[in-house]
């Protein structure tokens, strides 16, 4: 579904990703595990339009996406769910979550996937009347996947759900993405947080410095010395 080769991404003449290689396959969920600074943004930025890269090939579902402006590769089903969630902070919970159908053709079927939405994250419903400003960091990241599944996607790019939540939102926020990807929707996800990361995915890949340095079933990586050491806590 998604072929990412050789990416190189700049920021003006730092060079931060130096010849990334990814395959994500119709139907996974794959995790790129990495440190603070590695890269893992840099790369979801550059797959979702956001950033250009200077070098390298994305396609997805066999069309080649390499620098195509951000909104029509949402339009092509490719949508991320940015890290620090960067939700709008003076609208409301739905208003939110509308906005992420603002680029969708099939507007007569934005109802049903709002109940879906609501389903899977029924605190966003108690809540749809309060300002995304007010909501704690779980709830905020609870919106911003409902928001990025609004847009319909096919494969949705995760950064970092993880991030500044408690253990229990964690465990939660986790579950809500296997439920996802048992609903049809393939999965891309990054994060620091490499044991619930790997816990929860098919396939990861190591990214260090720019560079993808190990890749391997999720579980092998689980138990695999150097990632362990450098990433589990020994
Ligand atoms: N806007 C930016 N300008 C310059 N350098 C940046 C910018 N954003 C990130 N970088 C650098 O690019 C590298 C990768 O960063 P990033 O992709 O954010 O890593 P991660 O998401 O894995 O923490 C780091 O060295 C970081 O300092
Ligand atoms: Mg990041």
């Amino acid at each position: 579904m998604l072929k990412v080769k050789n990416l190189k991404t700049n920021y003006g003449k730092i060079q931060a990703l130096h010849g990334v290689s990814i395959n994500v396959y119709k139907g996974e969920i794959v995790t790129i595990i990495g440190a603070n600074g590695a890269g893992k943004t840099t790369l979801l930025n550059t797959i979702s339009g956001i950033l250009k890269s200077s070098a390298g090939k994305i396609s997805f579902n066999g069309t080649d996406i390499t620098n195509v402006p951000a909104e029509k590769i949402v339009r092509a089903g490719l949508v991320q769910s940015p890290e620090g969630r960067q939700i709008f902070p003076l609208l409301n919970v739905e208003e939110n979550l509308q906005l992420g159908a603002y680029l969708r053709a099939d507007k007569e079927r934005i109802d049903e996937d709002l109940r879906r939405v609501h389903e899977m994250f029924p605190r966003l419903n108690e809540r749809r009347k309060q300002l995304g400003g007010t909501l704690s960091g779980g709830e905020q990241q609870m919106l911003a996947i409902g928001r990025a599944l609004m847009s319909k996607p096919e494969l949705l790019l995760l950064d970092e759900p993880s991030l500044g939540l408690s253990p229990i939102f964690v465990q939660q926020i986790f579950e809500v993405i296997r439920e996802i990807n048992s609903q049809g929707t393939t999965i891309l996800l990054v994060e620091q947080n490499a044991h619930v990361a790997l816990q929860t995915a098919d396939r990861g890949y190591v990214i260090a410095t720019g560079q993808i340095i190990m890749d391997d079933d999720a579980k092998a990586l689980l138990k695999h010395d150097s990632v362990r050491k450098a990433y589990l806590g020994g």
